[in-house]
């Protein structure tokens, strides 16, 4: 955990004294050809197992791939993607997603009143992130917020933060949540 601590800060400090190495998302919309049959060129994903990544904040794209590739975060499809992908490629690519817009709507009948109160301070009631290194969550499929709660519980993901909050949700909240913010409509445009 420390190394990659290490890592990610070197990867600002390097990217803030480089004004050379700035993103560039037309690069990065290339890179995305590798993508688009799972998560789409604009990000809105093509297969139910993978989440829609377009117009999420870039620090949060980076940091994942970037965990993917160091092995801080395991998946058999990522950590393959990643393993060829330079720190350059990753910052170019999470800028060509995040340069995306994500709208959220709630399903008619709700409000915002009713969103799980416990997640609303980072992720929103209609889960668009509302702080920068916070995912959005708006529309992804209950199974995949489901698994990834688990695997902050289970300590197959760790992060200060949510590893604390799923600790305390049991299955039963934990399904709740997921069909709330899987229930919000969501439209990625480009903003490009
Ligand atoms: C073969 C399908 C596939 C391809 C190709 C693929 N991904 Fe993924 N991606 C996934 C799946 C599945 C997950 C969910 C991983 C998990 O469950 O932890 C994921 C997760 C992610 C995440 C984490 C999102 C989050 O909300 O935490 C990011 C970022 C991401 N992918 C970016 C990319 C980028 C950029 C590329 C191309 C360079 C790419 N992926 C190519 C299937 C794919
Ligand atoms: C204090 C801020 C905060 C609160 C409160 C919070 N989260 Fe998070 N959440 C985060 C951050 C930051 C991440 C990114 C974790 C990482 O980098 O791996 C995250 C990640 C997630 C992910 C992973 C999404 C993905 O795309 O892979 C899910 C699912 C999630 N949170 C659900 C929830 C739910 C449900 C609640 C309420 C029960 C909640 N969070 C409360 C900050 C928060």
């Amino acid at each position: 955990m420390k190394t990659f601590t290490t890592i990610i800060l070197g990867g600002f400090l390097l990217a803030g004294g480089t004004p050379s190495a700035a993103d560039d998302p037309a690069a990065g919309r290339k890179i995305a050809n590798m993508c688009r049959t799972c998560h789409g060129i604009d990000g809105y994903a093509q297969v139910p197992i993978a989440p829609h990544i377009g117009g999420e904040p870039k620090a949060y794209l980076e940091a994942q791939l970037t965990a993917f590739k160091t092995g801080a975060r395991e998946h058999e499809m990522m950590t393959v993607v990643t393993a060829s992908l330079t720190a350059q490629q990753i910052s170019d690519v999470a800028a060509w997603y995040s340069s995306h817009t994500a709208k959220a709507s709630l399903a008619e009948g709700l409000s915002e009143e009713d969103a799980p109160e416990a997640c609303v301070s980072c992720h929103g009631a209609d889960g668009i992130s509302v702080i920068l290194d916070a995912p959005n969550l708006a529309g992804e499929v209950n199974i995949y917020i489901d698994t990834q709660l688990k695997a902050f519980r289970s300590g197959r993901r760790t992060h200060e933060i949510m590893s604390e909050v799923a600790a305390h949700l049991s299955d039963m909240e934990i399904r709740a949540v997921a069909d709330w913010y899987s229930n919000v409509k969501l439209e990625i445009t480009n903003s490009n």
